[in-house]
């Protein structure tokens, strides 16, 4: 029978040097929080339940991270990482099997890295083993101090003897335990060390002295345990995650002029041979098909975007579809809800928002579209804007296919335009437009003959 697996992830911590209201394990990486990054990899090797221990800032850590399926464990007051495990006890009543332990501000972390870890840890039969790592400088993180006979005992850096200090082989804090034997050594812990904490490195010499089995793995790219601090460490952290997600979509056949400056969230989508250009910004869950080029300075959050498409520079745009072979841009505010079905033009200074575009309908300059519906071939003017608040209510503009509006036309919704009308520029259009009619509302134009000459010559005698 295959053994149990579950994971604790200790994110109580306060995270002092983050000098930050928002709780450490919560600053996002490459634009997801740091302790999802955590989950994400307990995840990928089927780990259940997963029970981050939490504490500063608990209920803003549970909101958060809402809806990822976590059993949450409280622990009041951060008393140190081994009273921390033990907090989590509770909610591993009935679990018995291998207990993976992951520390919320380890976001680097690869499952692969996990696996081989708890291969190793299963086929030694081991109480506890460690994750280590060989560092150039090892300062601050507690030294593996190995015996005859395997890990002997993990000294903190506060605790630790000049010679000790000398070791560069360092832990992690991941671990893999056997449970419930873990439990019972963690009772052995006291807190008489040179920071008064139940230190949880401390459960090696209580396996150690119960004739168990520790043992190490070192970890091939010490990068992976690098533990966040500061806001130093977390800005590099982000480079080295978007730099590993730049690389995959780079090998899945998309361009990154400049990776370095290709911010693109964990959770995106590109399809091959899409071609993005610096500076440009990918967020949330967005998904780009193929063939799409994406010039600098474009902002996508949230949207599902088709093949062929052409984002010109400045474009920001969040929730919406943008359907195959469209040009957006340059300098372009899609905002919630708009739908270009495809082969729509969104040009230089045109803001969207909940407004659908049928096929091949084009808004090409100055223009806001907001609460409306436009069938196909519809030609929106120069300057149009759609009237859709009163100050209290948002009304609709529905405009059929065929429609052609000349510029700087104002649609007080709610108001339909009937297919194939065409509206005369500069017109206030207030009513519904039958099909195919000219809708025109200006007043009648007046030439006064010779009027501007006179109005001169009285100037200049002034
Ligand atoms: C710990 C290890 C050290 C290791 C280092 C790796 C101990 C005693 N030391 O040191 O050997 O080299 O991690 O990064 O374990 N936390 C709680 N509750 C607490 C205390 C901590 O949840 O009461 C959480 C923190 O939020 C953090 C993690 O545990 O996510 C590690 O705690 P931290 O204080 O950063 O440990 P270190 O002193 O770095
Ligand atoms: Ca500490």
């Amino acid at each position: 029978m295959p053994r149990n697996l579950a994971a604790v992830v200790l994110a109580a911590g306060q995270g002092t040097r983050m000098k930050s209201d928002l709780p450490k394990v919560l600053h996002p990486v490459a634009g997801k929080p740091m302790l999802s990054h955590v989950v994400q990899a307990a995840r990928a090797l089927d780990a259940a339940p997963i029970v981050p221990v939490i504490g500063h800032g608990a209920d803003l850590v549970r909101t958060t991270l809402e809806g990822e399926k976590l059993i949450f464990a409280l622990q009041a007051e951060q008393l140190g990482t081994g009273h921390a495990l033990q907090c989590a006890e509770a909610s591993l009543q009935d679990f018995a099997g291998d207990l993976l332990l992951l520390c919320g501000d380890v976001p680097l972390l690869r499952d692969t890295t996990l696996r081989a870890l708890l291969a190793h840890h299963r086929k030694s039969s081991a109480a506890v083993s460690i994750l280590t790592a060989q560092m150039a400088d090892p300062t601050g993180y507690g030294r593996i101090i190995r015996g005859s006979d395997g890990v002997e005992r993990i000294v903190e850096e506060k605790d630790a003897s000049s010679a000790e200090r000398q070791v560069s082989e360092i832990n992690t804090g991941i671990y893999i335990f056997s449970a419930p034997e873990a439990f019972d050594f963690l009772r052995q812990l006291d807190n008489s060390n040179a920071q008064g904490e139940y230190y949880l490195t401390d459960i090696v010499a209580a396996a150690r002295q119960a004739g168990q089995r520790v043992e190490a793995l070192l970890v091939e790219n010490a990068e992976e345990a690098m533990g966040i601090n500061d806001r130093v460490q977390l800005a590099q952290a982000g480079e080295i995650m978007r730099q590993r997600i730049n690389e995959t979509h780079q090998r899945a056949g998309v361009t990154l002029i400049d990776p370095a400056t290709a911010y693109i969230d964990p959770e995106v989508a590109i399809g091959a041979d899409t071609l993005i250009h610096p500076g440009v910004h990918l967020r949330g869950k967005t998904t780009i098909g193929s063939g799409c080029e994406i010039e600098p300075g474009v902002i996508v959050t949230d949207c599902t975007i088709g093949d062929g498409v052409h984002l010109k520079p400045g474009c920001v745009m969040s929730e919406s579809i943008i359907g195959d072979a469209c040009a957006v841009g340059p300098m372009a505010h899609l905002r919630p809800g708009t739908v270009l079905t495809g082969h729509n033009k969104i040009g230089n200074f045109v803001e969207t928002k909940k407004a659908v575009f049928g096929e091949k309908s084009q808004a090409s300059h100055l223009t806001y579209i907001g609460d409306a519906t436009l069938g196909k071939n519809v030609n929106i003017g120069c300057g149009t804007i759609t009237c859709n608040y009163d100050g209290v209510n948002k009304y609709q503009t529905t405009i059929e296919d065929d429609v052609f509006v000349g510029s700087d036309t104002q649609f007080v919704a709610p108001v339909t335009i009937g297919r194939g009308s065409l509206i005369g520029a500069g017109s206030t259009i207030t009513k519904d437009v039958p099909a195919d009619a000219l809708a025109i509302t200006r007043s009648e134009q007046k030439n006064i003959a010779g009027w501007a000459e006179r109005n001169r010559q009285k100037q200049k005698k002034k």
